[in-house]
């Protein structure tokens, strides 16, 4: 796949699925913008060179999103791609979550979804083929226990996703990308909250049909092909990379 002469926003883009995306964009030939609260993207986007720019932005505040994409219109005049990755992970069942988890959970896996598609669409109004990809999860389909505001966020993401399709159709596609256990530092630091992490992972190995986990290069590798002119007959969908998660009867080992 080439990107050569796309611009790609990429949310979250410091590290984890966000930074394997950054990578392998630029590694295609992209100019990429690494938009994340971390610092860390700034030394991602100086280890990949002069096609990556690090932004500071918290990108479920409208203004710094505002603000962002208005530098970015500044140097790069149009966008491509945006791939709205960034995410984190809260737990608790309803009864116990607070009012102030549910709306950060909202706003940083939702709003920030519709948000930078909100400044990142009229830069990509000019363009044959542009594509907004949302970053979701398995859970938007099946879901665990106490992970009440995650799994409704990102079952949320979803219909944003369809909206997009259907309102800016047809040189704007978006695609949401639905993904099982990845190992990322958000996987490392949830089971860091247990009190015996190896044991969580080997469930989250158990779980899935391949016996192990994602990789964070395996989703960038799908995002990467979901954003190509390769994929221009989808739109509207959710594409589960998930290792068969959640699709195998349990019971009986009967032949
Ligand atoms: N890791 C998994 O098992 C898994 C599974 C399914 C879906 N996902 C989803 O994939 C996406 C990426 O997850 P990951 O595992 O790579 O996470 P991660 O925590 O490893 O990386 C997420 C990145 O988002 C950035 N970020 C968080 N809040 C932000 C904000 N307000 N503004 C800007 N940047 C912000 C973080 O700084 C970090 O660099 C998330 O949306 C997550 O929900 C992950």
């Amino acid at each position: 796949m080439n990107f050569k002469n796309k611009t790609v926003v990429i949310t979250g883009g410091a590290k984890g699925i966000g930074g394997s995306c950054s990578e392998k964009f630029v590694s295609a030939g992209a100019n990429v913008c690494i938009l994340d609260i971390d610092e860390k993207g700034k030394d991602l986007a100086e280890k990949l060179g002069t096609n990556a720019v690090f932004y500071k932005c918290d990108v479920s505040a409208e203004q710094e999103v505002k603000q962002t994409f208005e530098n970015i219109k500044e140097q790069f005049s149009e966008i491509d791609i945006l791939v709205n990755n960034a995410g984190i992970q809260r737990y608790g069942k309803i009864t116990e979550t607070t009012e102030e988890e549910w709306d950060l959970v909202m706003n940083v896996n939702l709003k920030s979804a519709f948000l930078c598609s909100k400044y990142a669409i009229p830069l990509m109004q000019n363009k044959k083929q542009a594509c907004v990809i949302n970053v979701a999860s398995v859970q938007a389909f099946i879901s665990q226990q106490n992970v009440a505001a995650y799994t409704t966020s990102k079952t949320a993401l979803l219909g944003l996703t369809r909206s997009i399709a259907v309102d800016y159709a047809p040189n704007i596609r978006s695609v949401a990308v639905c993904p099982g256990t990845v190992d990322t530092p958000m996987l490392r630091a949830a089971i860091q909250l247990s009190p015996d992490p190896d044991e969580v992972y080997q469930e989250c190995v158990d779980m899935h049909l391949p016996k192990r986990v994602g990789t964070s290069d395996e989703v960038a590798e799908l995002i990467l092909f979901l954003a190509s002119d390769n994929a221009s007959f989808i739109t509207g969908q959710a594409i589960r990379i998930d290792g068969g998660l959640g699709i195998s009867i349990s019971g009986s080992k009967r032949d």
